[in-house]
């Protein structure tokens, strides 16, 4: 081989004029090779891309015997000239002069041969799918994505804030975590009362994975002013639905000085701005997308961003739901709990787009959000999408020290000092959100279950790869 540096499939095919009648250097995995007794082709796919790079192999040139391994999922390293294509379907191809086998791959062991797999065949071999054209499409949206989350903020002059993911305290109050301990399970140390002694674990106390960053992200909008977290996160509960994960990733915006409407105002421009960033960054891969799953993406894409979300109070949602005649599977009343099929009611059929619910009652919310002056709502916005259910979840915070204290005693909730202390010196009204990651990932990609938008997903009873 000579000495030529390695281009990706990416950079050949976005700029052919550039490399047109060059010898160029390309390497990756054979996603077919089909051909005749003169010529053989192989679709070469190094991942920079959905699209395959064409290989030309003269057999005058190569031997057939010489080509026997280039098999579906070998990896390759090939030299030769880039030329204008002869055949459909694609604009150039490389006429090979040099072909270097890195690595067989036997067919009759090979699990990603060229017909269609079913997604969940493929969450079998979560650690061979980023292969297939789909699960590339999948993180390259989900990279960009994630990508511009950081442009997001930082353009608009936000810290990006780490926050633990070991923690003692239990932000939203669900009491779905797991344990951290390195207590020994079969022995463990009790105190004279019979309790777990957790004095002898390792953090000294009873710690946990994280269930959000806020806590802490708070802390950090009330000496930084504008702050957002983007981490992972973890939720003990045993939901086994399309939308949840053990394991998934959350970004936390949280702004000194923002009430809720300027929180509202963010979140709106925060998600437009993902989607129309994904829209224009990945348009080949949400072109293979809409074309192979889901024929109504692009269009719902576009029609998300052409429209103002609708703003309204949880109080009114339920009248609608109430009043709408349709037959739930979950009762509707004021003070409910809203279940997914009451919120994609309201975004798919009653509305037709998303909606921001407003003024939830204090019961069903955590203890941090800010109360309203009718004693019985606070002030929390859920960002509602259709096909998803919710996407984002937040509030206006509760800045009195006065009213936490009680609100937090009235839930039997552990003293936090280190929380209060952020009401207790220069308090200032606060706001954030969290939206989950995955979820967003769901919505511009149009896949339909969760596990199939992260590389290894974690679920209850799965936790391979
Ligand atoms: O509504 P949640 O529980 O809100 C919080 O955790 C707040 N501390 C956020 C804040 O105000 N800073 O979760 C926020 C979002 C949800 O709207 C949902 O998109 C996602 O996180 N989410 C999940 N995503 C995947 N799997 C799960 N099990 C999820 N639980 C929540
Ligand atoms: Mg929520």
């Amino acid at each position: 081989m000579k000495d030529i540096r390695r281009k990706t499939v990416k950079e050949l095919l976005s700029s052919p004029e550039k490399y047109a009648g060059k010898e160029v250097d390309v390497k990756g995995w054979v996603r077919t090779r089909r051909g005749n007794k003169n010529v053989q082709f192989v679709a070469l796919n190094d991942g920079s891309t959905i699209n395959n790079l064409q290989i030309v192999l003269d057999l005058g040139k190569f031997s057939e015997d010489s080509l026997k391994l280039v098999t579906t999922g070998s990896s390759i390293h090939v030299q030769g000239l880039l030329v204008e294509s002869q055949g459909k379907g694609q604009s150039v191809e490389i006429q090979a002069d040099k072909l270097e086998l890195y690595g067989t791959a036997d067919p009759a062991e090979y699990p990603l041969q060229k017909k269609g797999h079913s997604l969940e065949f493929l969450r079998e071999i979560a650690h061979l799918r980023p292969r297939t054209n789909t699960f590339g499409a999948v993180l390259r949206i989900r990279h960009a994505l994630a990508y511009a989350v950081h442009k997001f903020f930082n353009d608009k002059g936000f810290y990006y804030f780490h926050t633990p993911l070991i923690t003692e305290s239990d932000c939203e109050g669900a009491g779905a975590m797991f344990q951290v301990t390195t207590l020994p399970l079969n022995n463990v140390p009790v105190t004279e009362t019979g309790e777990v002694d957790y004095s002898q674990d390792f953090f000294g106390g009873q710690s946990a994975l994280t269930v959000s960053g806020q806590l802490e992200g708070e802390l950090g909008a009330t000496a930084l002013g504008c702050i957002y977290t983007f981490g992972p996160t973890f939720r003990a509960e045993n939901s086994n639905t399309p939308r949840h994960l053990s394991e998934f990733w959350m970004i936390e915006p949280e702004m000194a000085f923002y009430e809720i409407q300027d929180n509202m105002d963010l979140a709106e421009e925060f998600i437009k701005y993902c989607i129309a960033y994904a829209l224009e960054n990945c348009k080949d891969d949400i072109q293979f997308l809409n074309d192979h799953f889901d024929k109504g993406l692009i269009e719902r894409l576009n029609f998300v961003l052409a429209n103002d979300f609708v703003r309204l109070p949880y109080t009114e949602g339920i009248k609608i739901l109430e009043e709408s005649g349709e037959k739930f599977e979950f009762p509707v009343f004021w003070g409910v709990d809203l279940a997914s099929e009451h919120e994609r009611y309201l975004v798919e059929k009653h509305f037709k787009r998303p909606v921001i619910l407003t003024d939830y009652p204090k019961e069903i919310k955590a203890f941090y959000m800010k109360m309203n002056d009718d004693g019985k709502t606070v002030r929390a916005m859920d960002v509602l999408f259709p096909q998803i259910g919710e996407i984002i979840g937040g509030s206006q915070r509760e800045e009195s020290y006065e009213k936490l204290r009680a609100r937090m005693e009235e839930l039997h909730m552990q003293d936090m000092p280190w929380y209060m202390d952020t009401r207790k010196f220069g308090s200032v009204p606060h706001s954030g959100f969290g939206l989950g990651f995955e979820r967003l990932v769901l919505f511009v990609t149009g896949m339909q279950n969760i596990r199939d938008v992260i590389p290894f997903p974690r679920y209850p009873k799965n936790c391979s790869f």
